[in-house]
């Protein structure tokens, strides 16, 4: 006898889990009767993956923290040691340092969906806003993980970027040495990294995840024709153009899941380090606090931020442009004000202007990991107009032109 008659009707031991714990609601409400469109495309993959990188980053975590000794003279020997003597180590240490930067390329699409179809707009304000912060707890997390193995790139990255914080008047030099714990980058900034990178940030990270997904679920998903299925049910309530998303898209996301785990181990087993790009060759040398490297350069993901950076004159309006590049983001739902969500629908300025942005963003992360010219500067300082203006032009570029009327029903996926 249930304490109190469950509605599920299940019975043996879910039967007593259900009484006790909203298990089968939990994947009723989430999985098996969550009514996704009908439609989703190759962009709707990689919010699942964006999960499974996740997965692979706190599970490789663990282990590469088993052998890792945050510690300023011996952090360097053990990554080599995680590499050499622990058996499996290089592997493990490869997905990790390999899945940060398979985490940067599956969230940029993600994002990139997003503006194609109008993710952002209401009623999806905050899952955006979610999103934005997830992206900002992404890089801090990548940056404080870089550092750690403290090679010359662990160290001299930190030393540009903790000492972007000293141009902030008046309390700047004060506060670098207070991030530091020290006059430079030194044993104390590698524990407290090393206590956020670990701890820290993968709590928030995950927090933000499901806050994401509660409110993805609180409103229902969007999709390629930016129409609110919601507004069309059925007599039992249900999207007419929605399907239960288990079965079909959870075989769908396996399916997905599957391509990916495949290029992922070809990248993993063939070209662990990006050809330089997903861990820099000075960070295979030791760091040497009297020895610049001859060009310090961030990992890719991060370039088309410092592209920006250096295209800027002044240091302290460059840091400001930096950090805006990322806070405008936030603004994103409240700029786009086309009476479609969908690219589908939106009028030719909006398009050549979303073509632009993409452009420039392409630009800029290529300029970000390149040593500076005089015709590369200005290439960025073009870039980064073309960015910024993509977002200050959006309340109007996104009402110009013709656009086109946007359907009742799904118009694909049949
Ligand atoms: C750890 C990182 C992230 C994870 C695990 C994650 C996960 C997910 C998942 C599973 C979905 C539903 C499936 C899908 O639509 O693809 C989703 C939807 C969404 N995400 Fe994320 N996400 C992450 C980061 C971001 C970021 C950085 C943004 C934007 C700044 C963002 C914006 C959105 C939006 C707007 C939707 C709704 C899409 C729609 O319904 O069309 N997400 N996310």
């Amino acid at each position: 006898m249930g304490i109190q008659a469950n509605p599920h009707k299940t019975t043996g031991f879910l039967g007593w889990i259900d009484d006790r714990f909203p298990l089968t609601k939990m994947w009723k409400d989430h999985i098996s009767e969550y009514y996704a469109p009908k439609n989703f495309n190759f962009w709707y993959y990689f919010g699942g993956l964006a999960m499974l990188v996740l997965v692979n980053q706190l599970l490789t975590g663990i282990f590469l923290t088993m052998h890792y000794k945050p510690d300023a003279t011996l952090a360097f020997g053990s990554v080599e040691y995680i590499m050499r003597d622990v058996p499996w180590g290089d592997l493990i240490r490869y997905m990790h340092s390999t899945g940060a930067s398979a985490f940067f390329v599956v969230v940029y699409l993600h994002m990139f969906r997003a503006l194609l179809y109008g993710s952002y707009r209401k009623p999806r304000e905050l899952i955006w806003i979610f999103g934005c912060l997830i992206y900002v707890a992404l890089m801090a997390e990548a940056f404080m993980g870089y550092v750690l193995p403290w090679g010359q790139m662990s160290y001299w990255g930190a030393q540009v970027i903790i000492s972007l914080f000293g141009a902030i008047p008046v309390i700047g030099p004060d506060l670098v040495v207070w991030i530091q714990g020290d006059y430079v980058p030194s044993d104390a900034t590698l524990n407290r990294l090393f206590s956020l990178h670990v701890v820290a940030v993968p709590f928030v990270l995950v927090g933000l995840v499901v806050a994401h997904i509660m409110a993805l679920h609180e409103v229902g998903s969007n999709n390629p024709d930016g129409i609110e299925i919601k507004e069309n049910k059925d007599e039992n309530g249900i999207p007419k153009d929605g399907i239960p998303f288990h079965p079909y898209y959870t075989v769908k996301d396996i399916m997905g899941a599957v391509f990916f785990m495949i290029l992922f181990s070809v990248v993993v087993f063939f070209v662990p380090e990006g050809g330089g790009y997903f861990i820099e060759a000075p960070n295979f040398v030791e760091a040497n606090p009297s020895v610049t490297p001859d060009h310090i350069a961030p990992v890719w993901y991060f370039a088309h931020f410092y592209a920006m950076l250096r295209a800027v004159p002044d240091k302290l309006l460059g840091v400001i442009v930096m950090f805006g590049a990322v806070f405008i983001l936030f603004a994103m739902p409240w700029l786009d004000r086309s009476d479609a969500k969908s690219i589908r629908y939106k009028g030719t300025p909006y398009k050549v202007s979303l073509a632009l942005f993409t452009a420039a963003c392409l630009l800029l992360f290529k300029l970000g990991t390149e040593p500076t010219t005089a015709s590369k500067i200005i290439q960025a300082r073009v870039g980064t107009i073309i960015y910024f203006a993509f977002f200050i032009s959006l309340p109007w570029v996104s009402r110009m032109g013709t656009q086109k009327p946007v359907p009742e029903r799904l118009t694909d996926g049949h």
